[in-house]
C-alpha cells in the first residue's frame, strides 16, 4: 500500500527522514516526528469489509485489534509482529455514569482491558515490533507505571533486554510487581516521572537503548488505531465528544492523529471534539490552554495528584495534543482530587470501574455539561486508559474514608462503600 515517511511537525521545518531512520525529535530542530503516508485513494467500503472479515480469521495480525487496520501502520504486509492480541477492547454504556454526568448516554472506550491493562499496549506493539525491525539491542522507557508494565511484556515477547525508569515510591505496586514479573530490569529514581523522562532521553542518546515512550512516533501509530477501533465499533459515525486524560499527552496526539488520517480517508465524515482533562495539581496543558496559547508553554515545576498516572509537568508531546485540540474545536480542563475519586467510584457502580487518571475523563465530562460545553443529547465517549486493579490501594482508601490529598485533605467518600466487620 501507501510509503511512509517521519516528518518534523514544526510547521518552519518539516524536515523529512525515511521511515526506517533511528530518531525520536528532528536532528535539525528537535520538534516532534509524526509518521506520514503518501497520499493514496482508498476505497472505503472495501476497506471496511476487509477489517470486519478479519475479526472472524486466526492470524496474529487480524487478532489484534492494532493490527487489523494494518493499511494504515508503517510496515510491510509480512512483517513480523510482537502481539499479546492488544486491543478490540470494549465499548460500554455506562447509564450510571451518564446520570451522574447529566447525560442521556454516556458511552466508555475501556482502554483497561487490553493485555497488560492500560491503553499502552496498543502503542507498545508497534513500538517494539520497530524495535526489533531496526535491530535494537535493547528497550527502555521512563514510566508513572503503566509505560513500565507494557513494556516489559512485550520486550519479553520479543526477548529483548528491557530497562525502565521509574519514581521511586511513586508507582503502585501493581504496576510495579506487572514490570517485576515480565522481567524488566527496574531503576527507581529520587524524582517525578519528568526527572526520569530527562535520564532515560540521556541514556538512549548514543543508542544503545531504543526509546520506546511516546515521543517515539511509532508509539503514536499503534495508538491511533484506537480512533479506528471506536469509529468501527459506532458504525464509522463519529461522536461529537471525545473525552480522555492527558499526562504525558500522548494519547491525545494519537487520537487527534487517528480521527485526522480516519478523515482524509473518507472512512468518517468529521472530527469530534476532543477533550483532554488534567488533574488540577498536575495540568500545564490545561494552563497553556487557558493562555489560548499565547504564552510559551511553562511546565509545571512540582505536579501534585494522587493519580500517579497523570503526576507529569512537562509533558513530552505537548505539540500534537495542542494540533489535536485546535483542529477538532476541543478543550483542556482540570478537576479536583475530590471529583476525580467521585468519578472513579460511580465508574465502578456502573461494573466497570478503571484506575485514578482514567476517572478524569467523566469527571470532566460532568463539569462540561454543567458549563454547557456539552449538551445533554450529544453523543459522548470517555476514554478509559487503565483498569480497576492497577492502583487498589487508592480504591481501598476511598471507601474506607482515608483518601488524603496532596494538600493534606481528607476526600470526602461520597460513594463509599466501607466493608462491614463481624456480625
Ligand atoms: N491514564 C493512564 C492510566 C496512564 O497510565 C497515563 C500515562 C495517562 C492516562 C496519560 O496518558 O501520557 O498519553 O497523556 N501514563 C504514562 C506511563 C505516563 O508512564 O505509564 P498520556
Amino acid at each position: 500500500m501507501s510509503s511512509f515517511i517521519q516528518r518534523c511537525i514544526a510547521p518552519d521545518c518539516h524536515a523529512e527522514y525515511k521511515i526506517d531512520e533511528r530518531l525520536y525529535v528532528c536532528s535539525r530542530c528537535a520538534g516532534l516526528l509524526d509518521v506520514v503516508a503518501e497520499d493514496a485513494a482508498v476505497d472505503t467500503a472495501a476497506l471496511r469489509e476487509l477489517w470486519r472479515q478479519r475479526k472472524s480469521s486466526l492470524d496474529v495480525r487480524d487478532r489484534s485489534g492494532v493490527w487489523r487496520f494494518r493499511e494504515f501502520l508503517p510496515f510491510a504486509e509480512d512483517a513480523e509482529v510482537v502481539s499479546l492480541g492488544e486491543g478490540n477492547t470494549p465499548l460500554y454504556e455506562a447509564p450510571r455514569s451518564a446520570d451522574y454526568c447529566r447525560l442521556s448516554h454516556l458511552r466508555l472506550k475501556h482502554q483497561g482491558c487490553n493485555p497488560t491493562g492500560s491503553f499502552k499496549d496498543c502503542g507498545m506493539t508497534v513500538a517494539v515490533t520497530q524495535a526489533r525491525k531496526l535491530g535494537a539491542r535493547s528497550v527502555a522507557c521512563a514510566s508513572t507505571g503503566n509505560t513500565a508494565a507494557s513494556l516489559a511484556a512485550y520486550a519479553a515477547r520479543a526477548d529483548l533486554p528491557c530497562t525502565i525508569i521509574v519514581p521511586g515510591g511513586q508507582v503502585s505496586h501493581a504496576k510495579l510487581a506487572q514490570a517485576l514479573d515480565y522481567g524488566a530490569k527496574v531503576l527507581e529514581v529520587e524524582g517525578n516521572f519528568d526527572a526520569c523522562m530527562n535520564v532515560i532521553r540521556e541514556l538512549s542518546e548514543d543508542g544503545s537503548v531504543y526509546l520506546v515512550n511516546s515521543i517515539n512516533p511509532f508509539r503514536i501509530e499503534g495508538q491511533k488505531t484506537v480512533a479506528f477501533e471506536l469509529a468501527e465499533q459506532l458504525e464509522w459515525r463519529v461522536p461529537d465528544h471525545l473525552v480522555l486524560p492527558g499526562g504525558n499527552l500522548g494519547n491525545s496526539s494519537a487520537f487527534g492523529k487517528g480521527f485526522r488520517e480516519l478523515l482524509k480517508s473518507g472512512l468518517v465524515d468529521r472530527m469530534p471534539k476532543i477533550t483532554v482533562v488534567q488533574a488540577v495539581g498536575a495540568a500545564p496543558f490545561a494552563r497553556y490552554y487557558s493562555d489560548h496559547g499565547h504564552d510559551a508553554f511553562r511546565n509545571e515545576e512540582h505536579p501534585q495528584t494522587l493519580a500517579s498516572a497523570i503526576k507529569i509537568g512537562a509533558p513530552v508531546s505537548w505539540p500534537k495534543a495542542w494540533r489535536a485540540v485546535q483542529e477538532t474545536g476541543g478543550s483542556v480542563i482540570t478537576v479536583t482530587e475530590q471529583e476525580i475519586a467521585d468519578a472513579k467510584a460511580v465508574i465502578g457502580r456502573d461494573g466497570i470501574g478503571c484506575e485514578p487518571a482514567s476517572a478524569t475523563s467523566v469527571a470532566g465530562i460532568r463539569k462540561l455539561v454543567s458549563d454547557e460545553m456539552i449538551k445533554r443529547d450529544e453523543t459522548v465517549v470517555a476514554v478509559l486508559t487503565g483498569h480497576l486493579l492497577k492502583d487498589t490501594d487508592y480504591v481501598m482508601k476511598y471507601h474506607s474514608g482515608s483518601l488524603i490529598a496532596p494538600d493534606g485533605e481528607r476526600l470526602v467518600s461520597n460513594f463509599g462503600n466501607a466493608p462491614t466487620r463481624g456480625y
